[in-house]
């Protein structure tokens, strides 16, 4: 069933999340959860904070819209400094610059506790930064400026409470 997304600043989208030690059945429980709440919302990527559950895992999709799981993911090398237009599910209607790198590489492990080793670059590799900035405890808009968080931070509380007034209708 698809969860609501949780809105920024939410403690949870804010706090380091727990690793993953079970690779049992409720590991596939919440990653199809995700995976149902992400199309809901038609996102490119999602992590399990975003519908309230502070664990080290994440959906990253490709550039061909497949999606696959990161779990205890870390990145151990990036280079090229850019600077992407990104927005996120957490973070409704904003977008802005921000700056990544062009080349991650990351090792994760997969559903079953495998460990994998992945080079990306471009669009993969910026997903991928995104997803684990939020198994950090962040959201793109801590790369912002604290002025620009600020607005933000207004924008979102507001638009909680639009939220809140429409579910008790
Ligand atoms: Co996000």
């Amino acid at each position: 069933m698809a969860r609501d997304i949780v809105i920024w600043p939410n403690k949870v989208l804010t706090t380091p999340t727990k690793p993953v030690t079970d690779f049992g059945e409720g590991l596939t429980k919440l990653l199809d959860e995700m995976t149902e709440s992400m199309k809901e919302a038609e996102g490119i990527g999602i992590a399990a904070t975003q519908i309230g559950v502070s664990l080290r895992c994440a959906w990253v999709g490709r550039e061909d819209g497949t999606f696959f799981e990161i779990i205890n993911p870390q990145i151990l090398d990036k280079s090229g400094p850019v600077v992407l237009e990104e927005g996120c599910l957490s973070v409704p209607d904003y977008f802005d610059k921000t700056p990544r790198f062009h080349k991650v590489k990351v090792k994760y492990q997969d559903r079953v506790g495998e460990w994998h080793e992945l080079e990306a670059e471009g669009r993969l590799a910026h997903v991928l930064q995104h997803e684990i900035d939020h198994l950090d405890g962040h959201v793109f808009v801590d790369h912002l400026s604290a002025l620009k968080r600020g607005l933000i931070l207004e924008k979102m509380r507001k638009l909680q409470k639009a939220l809140q007034r429409q579910k008790k209708e």
